[in-house]
């Protein structure tokens, strides 16, 4: 395959035709519960999707997915859940873990009966014994007491106190479950924008760079504005976009034409697409 391929076409009906097992990675996030209006009417048929996405997903590959509930009636619409049980149940992934993307900055004075939303969830979900790649070394972040000496004690299971021997705080430490980001207003791309419902480069970059390596093929198959493709790109990934509407794969193909260059295009094209 070439480096990249955009293909406008339904994600159901165009996984159907990706070769089995051909897949490192995928990263996308699907329109839920009506929260945007993306122009041209689709349905979303998640369990579809999910058996798709594990038949050509290679065996340790890794599918996140970036989601969250609406709200309707005052009650949330359990999305979320109820993927992560269908997927799990009906098309043998299983979820390596849940994590919180945090949207950092996100405004709101007018919520008035209820908290501010200011999370979506990060599905996880892995094919067979366990990822193939992990490598959280590129999302450690800094330790708060770096360099200090910590002497103190560990809480045992059964609620006793260890002792432990005093050692330096490393400066950086283990990426946790929460994950905050400035949202992608906050990023000063115009292109990007024109697109009504994007997640952040890093946050595609960092599943990237955790999930797959060099040489990888990463998968969106509701790319929108681009995100995945282009980080994957700039990570030296091939990538796939798919996009049901036309105008969201010109942008996909713009921001790969002007965020990437050319040394990081060198792939030949997917031949059974
Ligand atoms: C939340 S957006 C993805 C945004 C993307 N992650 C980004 O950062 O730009 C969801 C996308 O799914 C696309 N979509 C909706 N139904 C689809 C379908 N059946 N097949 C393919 N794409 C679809 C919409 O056109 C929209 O661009």
């Amino acid at each position: 395959m070439k480096d990249y391929d955009i293909i406008k076409g339904d994600c159901i009906l165009t996984t159907q035709k990706i070769e089995e097992e051909s897949i490192d990675l995928s990263v996308f996030s699907p329109p839920y519960d009506n929260i945007r209006d993306y122009k041209k009417g689709w349905v979303f048929d998640y369990s579809a999707l999910g058996k798709n996405l594990y038949k050509i997903t290679k065996d340790g590959g890794v599918c996140a997915v970036v989601i969250g509930d609406g709200t309707k009636n005052f009650a949330k619409s359990l999305t979320t859940f109820k993927l992560a049980v269908n997927w799990c149940e009906n098309a043998n992934w299983r979820l390596f873990e849940t994590c919180i993307y945090q949207r950092d900055g996100n405004p709101g004075a007018w919520w008035k009966s209820r908290f501010r939303v200011d999370h979506e969830y990060v599905l996880l979900f892995f094919k067979g014994g366990r990822p193939k790649t992990f490598n959280k070394e590129p999302l450690m972040i800094p330790a708060k007491h770096a360099g200090k000496m910590y002497s103190g004690t560990d809480r045992l299971t059964n609620g006793n106190f260890k002792k432990i021997k005093p050692k330096t705080v490393n400066s950086m430490k283990c990426r946790g479950t929460v994950w905050k980001y400035g949202t992608s207003n906050t990023e000063g791309n115009r292109i990007k924008l024109e697109h009504p419902a994007t997640y952040p480069d890093k946050l595609a970059q960092d599943l990237i760079l955790c999930f797959s390596k060099p040489g990888d093929v990463v998968l969106d198959p509701m790319c929108g504005s681009g995100t995945t493709c282009v980080m994957a790109i700039k990570n030296n990934r091939k990538t796939i976009g798919i996009d049901i509407n036309s105008d969201y794969c010109d942008i996909t193909k713009n921001r790969i034409k002007n965020e990437t260059t050319q040394q990081q295009i060198m792939f030949e094209k997917l031949a059974t697409i």
